[in-house]
């Protein structure tokens, strides 16, 4: 079964990029889609999960100092990824129809963090091709609260907290990658969350 986003929530979310240039969104996604998500990643953590990295090409590395979560990409072979891709696509043509925002590619990675990781502040756009334009993170804990950690904070253009989020189950946040540093706090608990970037085409990039 494939879930749709209704035309007035992608309505509300080009809304709120344009106005504030991020949204959070409690239910978007279906439940029965975040915990089978969810139950991917708790069986393949130990396996297919590795240390993620920073940069990318040549000058990508693992430092453990910036961010020590544990990643795994998502992929259109697998069927749950798959109703999660498809949902992140519907979102693509749905801001590229209101917002003319060229949207073309998409990834996304599902991140482990066990206690004590972090991901220090940070911006998600990337210099050179394939620039991110729009970044969203979906949270799959099913119990959160504010002394577990992990909140993912968003910072303005001058570096004041805008947001601080709870990691819990069902929540989306999209935000637009060049505007807001952000960071997740160091967590207590097993942390676990879908993070993904929507990118324009190079041959966009090349003729701009
Ligand atoms: C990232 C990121 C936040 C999160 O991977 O770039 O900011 O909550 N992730 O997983
Ligand atoms: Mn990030």
């Amino acid at each position: 079964m494939v879930s749709q986003i209704s035309e007035a929530v992608l309505d509300e979310i080009a809304d709120a990029l344009v106005d504030k240039g991020y949204i959070l969104l409690s239910d978007i996604i279906p439940d029965y889609v975040s915990l089978a998500l969810l139950e991917k990643m708790q069986t393949e953590q130990n396996i297919n999960f590795k240390k993620a990295a920073i940069g990318r090409g040549i000058d990508q590395q693992v430092n453990t100092f910036i961010r020590s979560d544990k990643i795994a990409w998502l992929n259109n072979q697998d069927h749950i990824d798959r109703e999660y891709l498809t949902i992140m696509s519907q979102l693509k043509d749905g801001l590229n129809r209101r917002l003319f925002m060229g949207l073309f590619h998409y990834e996304s990675h599902y991140a482990v963090y066990e206690p004590g990781a972090f991901y220090k502040k940070h911006l998600d756009a990337l210099k050179g091709s394939q620039n991110r334009l729009l970044t969203t993170v979906f949270f799959l804990n099913p119990e959160w609260q504010e002394k577990d950690g992990g909140q993912l904070v968003i910072y303005d253009e001058l570096d004041q907290p805008l947001d601080v989020i709870n990691p819990l189950l069902g929540t989306l946040v999209i935000f637009l990658s060049e505007r807001f540093p952000h960071e997740v706090k160091p967590t207590l608990k097993t942390r676990n969350s879908i993070a993904g970037w929507f990118s324009v085409s190079n041959a966009a990039i090349n003729a701009a």
